[in-house]
């Protein structure tokens, strides 16, 4: 790495910053920058190392890349301009460090197409002139980031209700942001770290949340769930979801006494509009064992479930065309209730259904 060209670069920064009116005006601003700067330096330079880039050239752009911040930006064109301004600010700079001409367009073009993807100039678009980009967006998910977020929209000051929603939405652009492409390996690997990072921050944010307004329930040990010829083995539990409106559910494998799958089974403890049309029970067997009553046998082992949760009855809904599931339900004891229409916003409806026979138990 050449010490003194980054040397001679952060002394450039530094004067520009310390020269300009605006930033002088607004002094948070141009600590921020600057400390961004390093910052995007510092990402810009792991890129390199791990890529194979010249580094001491990837830490000059990380440092000039936000050069135009020193200038007023008065409108959002203005803004969407700093990137091709920062270029046209460093370049004669980097003329006089005497940098080959090649690298002196490459560190440009990638500072000039870092907000919005557009150069001034001609050149090419190299997985280096990427990496300014890639090592900007990077320093945007930063640990203290998180709570400079949450700060700027007033977490504290929110109800509990909308807390709750905030950190819901932020996990699912998370999620989103999470795969972006970027310009090398390198930038893909540290992006996803510190998404990761954020996305289980906001996992453990929305767990204490719901920790903060309700009593998670305690799942029963299921051994006893079992008949003359077939018992239900747990495959996993599952807590309330309440932005889904999913309620707590047991998952079982139906098994015969002698291990074998032959289907599967689910039961959701407690009441809501999503239970009415999807049912508190589902299930499934497989094509080989239809035909020996094997469901209703299955949702008679989740009623002693239910029962053992206090649930007074239960909705078992289905197909109206799927005639063996509504034997089933005939034969496990329901009392046919009426043909549902199924909401728009309920994912049975993305699905291409429209109704539902609504089945009801009485524990
Ligand atoms: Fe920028
Ligand atoms: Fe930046």
């Amino acid at each position: 790495m050449n010490t003194d060209l980054i040397a001679r670069t952060e002394v450039f920064l530094k004067e520009t910053f310390a020269a300009s009116t605006y930033l002088e005006a607004n002094s948070a601003q141009r600590d921020y920058r600057l400390e961004h700067s390093y910052r995007v330096a510092n990402i810009a330079k792991t890129i390199a190392e791990a890529e194979g880039f010249d580094v001491s050239y990837a830490v000059i752009a990380g440092l000039l890349h936000d050069i135009a911040y020193c200038e007023e930006m008065a409108t959002r064109e203005d803004w969407k301009n700093h990137g091709r301004r920062s270029a046209t600010i460093a370049r004669p700079f980097l003329e006089e460090l005497g940098i080959p001409s090649q690298a002196v367009n490459e560190i440009c073009y990638g500072i000039a197409i870092h907000v919005d993807d557009e150069a001034d100039f001609e050149w090419e678009r190299t997985p280096f002139a990427e990496t300014v980009g890639d090592a900007d967006n990077i320093d945007r998910f930063d640990v203290y980031r998180i709570y400079e977020t949450l700060e700027y929209n007033k977490f504290s000051e929110m109800s509990l209700e909308n807390k709750k929603e905030t950190v819901a939405s932020t996990i699912e652009k998370l999620t989103r942001f999470r795969d972006m492409e970027l310009g090398t390996q390198a930038a893909k690997n540290l992006w996803q770290q510190r998404l990761d990072y954020y996305i289980d921050y906001y996992e453990r944010l929305r767990a204490q949340l719901d920790h903060s307004s309700s009593v998670p329930i305690l799942f029963y040990d299921t051994d006893d769930l079992r008949d003359q010829e077939i018992y239900l083995r747990l495959n996993r539990t599952c807590q309330a979801d309440p932005r889904r409106k999913w309620l707590p559910a047991y998952y079982f494998d139906i098994c015969l006494l002698g291990g074998e799958k032959i289907g599967y089974c689910d039961l959701r403890i407690g009441h809501n509009g999503k239970t009415y049309i999807g049912g508190n029970i589902g299930y499934g067997i497989d094509e080989a064992y239809r035909g020996n009553h094997y469901a209703a046998k299955a949702c008679r082992l989740l009623f002693k479930l239910a029962k053992k949760h206090r649930m007074e009855y239960l909705i078992i809904t289905c197909d109206p065309d799927n005639l063996p599931s509504a034997k089933t339900c005939e034969l496990a004891g329901g009392v046919f209730l009426e043909v549902a229409d199924i909401p728009e916003d309920n994912e049975m409806y993305a699905e291409g259904k429209r109704t539902v026979n609504v089945y009801r138990f009485d524990m």
